[in-house]
C-alpha cells in the first residue's frame, strides 16, 4: 500500500521508517525542508509548506497514496485531513475540528469542564486584554499564562517560576488577551501516546520529554531536547493507580469528542502533570510529540501499517500494537544557540554511533556533508534491556558529533530519574 507522511521532522523519520519495515508499503512525503533520512525512505518528495494543503491533497492524488499520516499540528488546523479525506484518501490523523484539542486550548479546558472530564486544572478563559490584566492583577500566588493557538510548545509562562506579575500582565497584553490562565500544577511530566480509531484507544509506552534547553532543567523551553522510556513501559514515579487515571481521562476525552459528532482518530498525545492528587493534563496534542515518537516507534514491533489500516477503518485493538519491552534513550543534537539566537548554516561530522538509531531532523545534506538549520539537527535513541544501555548508546552516538551542535548529556542518566523519583515522593 502507498503512504504518503506529511512533515519533515525527526518524528516524520521516525513514522516513514516504522511503516516502511513493511516491505508491500511504498512511502511517499511532504516537507517544507529535505529531511535526508525521509528522502533516503519515499519513493516521491514534494517540497512545499506543509501547511498547503491543496498542493498536499494533489500530489497524495497524483501519487496513488492510499492514506496519508499526518505528523505535525499545523497542516492539522490548515484542514489537510478534511481536504485528504474529501479527496477519498483516508488518513491518520484528526480533522481541522477535532483537533482543536490540541489547536484551541480554551476549547480543550472548556470541553473538560462541561464533560467532567477529571484532570482539569482550576482555568478561565479570556478575550479582553483588560480582564485578563486585572485577573493577573488581583490574584495570589503562581499562575500559568498560555496562548490559545498553536506556539511549538513556547508560548507558556509561568508566573512565581519565569516571569513575575507585571511581567505576566505585558505578556498577556500582547497576545491581546486571548489566553487561558490556569492554576500552576507542580509535579513531574510525562507523556501517554494512544491509536485512536474514533472509539477504541491504544496506549503506547510511556515517555518523559525534556522541554528545557539545558542540563538540570534550566532554560527557555525547547520543542523537547529528549526523551526516555523504560523497559516495562511505566516511570517509577507514576503508579498503577496514576496511570489508569490518565488512560481514564484520555478515553473520555475521545468519548465527549464522539458525542460532540467530532469522532477523533489519529494518534491522541497526553501530556500529564503528576500531581500529589494524581495526573493533571498539561495538554492533549493531536499527534505524536517529537521526540517522544521516536522512543514508542523504535519500539514497535506491530506492523504501523497495519495499525493505520484499522486506524481509518475503525477496527483497533491492543493485539495490533505491541511494542518491545526495552528501554529507550533519545537525545537531540540542536545548533549552537537554540532555541532563542540559533545558528545555521554550520557543517557537522558524525562519529561511529554502533548502538543508536539515527533520525534526522531540521538538517540539510549538502554534498557529503551535512549542514545545520535552525531548528533541532538529528536525533540519537539507543535502546537496551536497562536505561544504563540505551542511555550509553544515545550518549556515546551524540558526543561522537563535531561541529557547532550540542545535547543534553543527562538525559536518560540514573540520576535525572532518582532526582525525579525523589521529587515525586517528597510531593506525596
Ligand atoms: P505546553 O506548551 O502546554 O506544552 O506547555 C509547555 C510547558 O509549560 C509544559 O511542558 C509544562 O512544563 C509547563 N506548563 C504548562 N501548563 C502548566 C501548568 N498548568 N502548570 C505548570 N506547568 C505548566
Ligand atoms: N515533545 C512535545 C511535543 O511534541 O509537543
Amino acid at each position: 500500500m502507498k503512504i504518503l507522511v506529511v512533515g519533515g521532522g525527526g518524528r516524520e523519520h521516525a513514522i516513514a521508517g516504522a511503516l516502511a519495515r513493511n516491505t508491500k508499503t511504498e512511502i511517499f512525503s511532504v516537507m517544507a525542508n529535505r529531511n535526508p533520512g525521509i528522502d533516503a525512505i519515499a519513493k516521491k518528495v514534494l517540497l512545499c509548506r506543509e501547511t498547503e494543503t491543496s498542493r498536499i491533497v494533489a500530489f497524495a492524488k497524483e501519487t496513488g497514496a492510499d492514506y496519508a499520516f499526518i505528523g505535525p499540528e499545523a497542516p492539522l488546523e490548515a484542514g489537510v485531513v478534511d481536504s485528504l479525506e474529501g479527496a477519498g484518501i483516508p488518513s491518520v490523523g484528526p480533522t481541522r475540528a477535532a483537533a482543536r484539542l490540541e489547536t484551541d486550548k480554551g476549547f480543550c479546558r472548556d470541553l473538560m469542564a462541561q464533560e467532567a472530564i477529571p484532570g482539569c486544572p482550576r482555568y478561565r478563559t479570556f478575550d479582553s486584554a483588560d480582564e485578563a490584566a486585572g485577573f493577573i492583577e488581583n490574584h495570589d500566588g503562581d499562575l500559568v499564562v498560555k496562548p490559545v493557538g498553536l506556539t511549538g510548545g513556547k508560548g507558556v509562562r509561568i508566573m512565581g517560576e519565569q516571569v513575575d506579575r507585571a511581567e505576566a500582565i505585558a505578556y498577556v497584553r500582547s497576545l491581546d488577551g486571548k489566553a487561558v490562565i490556569e492554576e500552576r500544577l507542580l509535579g513531574e511530566e510525562f507523556t501517554l501516546q494512544a491509536f485512536v480509531d474514533g472509539t477504541h484507544l491504544v496506549p503506547m509506552p510511556l515517555v518523559q520529554d525534556h522541554k528545557r534547553a539545558f542540563e538540570g532543567d534550566v532554560g527557555p523551553n525547547t520543542g523537547g531536547m529528549g526523551s526516555y522510556s523504560l523497559p516495562d513501559h511505566m516511570l517509577p514515579f507514576v503508579t498503577q493507580a496514576d496511570y489508569k487515571k490518565a488512560i481514564g481521562i484520555m478515553k473520555s476525552a475521545v468519548a465527549a469528542m464522539e458525542r460532540k459528532g467530532q469522532s477523533y482518530k489519529g494518534v491522541l498525545y497526553g501530556q500529564f502533570m503528576n500531581t500529589a492528587q494524581g495526573p493533571k493534563v498539561i495538554e492533549f496534542n493531536a499527534r505524536f510529540g517529537d521526540p517522544e515518537a521516536m522512543n514508542v516507534l523504535s519500539l514497535l514491533t506491530s506492523d504501523l501499517s497495519e495499525i493505520v489500516y484499522r486506524i481509518t477503518e475503525g477496527t483497533l485493538s491492543p493485539s495490533h500494537a505491541e511494542f518491545a519491552p526495552q528501554a529507550t534513550v533519545c537525545k537531540y543534537l540542536v545548533p549552537e544557540g537554540y532555541p532563542d539566537s540559533p545558528h545555521a548554516g554550520d557543517p557537522i561530522t558524525m562519529g561511529e554511533h554502533p548502538d543508536a538509531l539515527l533520525y534526522y531532523a531540521n538538517v540539510e545534506k549538502a554534498g557529503s556533508r551535512l549542514v545545520t538549520r535552525t531548528s533541532r539537527t538529528l536525533a540519537f535513541v539507543g535502546i537496551g534491556d536497562t536505561l544504563e544501555e540505551a542511555e550509553r548508546g544515545a550518549e556515546s552516538a551524540a558526543s561522537a558529533v563535531s561541529g557547532r551542535v550540542r545535547h543534553r548529556r543527562d538525559i536518560g542518566t540514573r540520576e535525572l530519574l532518582e532526582r525525579r523519583t525523589a521529587h515525586m515522593k517528597e510531593l506525596r
